[in-house]
């Protein structure tokens, strides 16, 4: 048959945000998805979630694409490693958690100092927002989380952010979606 398009996505955003979650349940479950089993398996993916270190490695496939993806951790003192995989990246999903509202801020210089880099400013790169964590009762709403992280000023990238709860698995296909249409 066709060989899918090997893509390498890059998956950013601070310490807590969900990105490891995110990544698990876009995975394909380990066990076959029988019957009453599916629900099972999707909950552990979600629940043996441990900080990363460093990074993770993830492949899964869509219709259309190969994925490899970099799971970074968000942890401020693994942060200067994102840069070493800007190059070979074809695409960037960024991760947000809605309810840190402290923490905003610091998303935001870590994401003005992402687009400034060489390797990232110039690139055409499609670029995918999480806005996670839409269950807690504190979250903003993606539209806040736009605003206050000034995605209407990104040039030269097509963007687009989503609603998420990683827990459940809402909003990410809708996400995966774009993304393969932009690749
Ligand atoms: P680092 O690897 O440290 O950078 O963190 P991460 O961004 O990979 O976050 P991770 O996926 O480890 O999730 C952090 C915590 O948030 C875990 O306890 C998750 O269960 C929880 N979490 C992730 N997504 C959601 C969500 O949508 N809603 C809620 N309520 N909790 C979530
Ligand atoms: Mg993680």
């Amino acid at each position: 048959g066709l060989k899918k398009k090997e893509v390498n996505v890059l998956c950013l955003g601070l310490d807590n945000s969900g990105k490891t979650t995110i990544i698990n349940q876009l995975k394909p479950p380990n066990v076959s998805p029988l019957s009453e089993e599916w629900k099972h398996v999707s909950q552990a993916q979600a629940q043996e979630i441990v900080p990363t270190i460093g990074f993770n490695i993830e492949k899964f496939k869509s219709s259309s694409l190969s994925f490899t993806v970099f799971d970074m951790s968000g942890q401020s003192r693994y942060r200067s490693l994102w840069e070493h995989y800007y190059k070979e990246s074809h695409a960037i999903i960024f991760v947000i958690d809605s309810s840190d509202k402290l923490r905003m801020v610091v998303a935001k210089e870590e994401l003005d100092t992402l687009f400034k880099h060489e390797d990232i400013r110039c690139k055409k790169m499609p670029v995918l927002f999480f806005a996670n964590k839409t269950d807690l009762k504190d979250a903003m709403s993606s539209v806040k989380v736009s605003q206050m992280l000034s995605l209407e000023n990104i040039r030269d990238k097509p963007w687009h952010i989503c609603a998420s709860n990683a827990i459940k698995g809402e909003g990410l296909q809708e996400g995966l979606d774009w993304l393969q249409g932009n690749m």
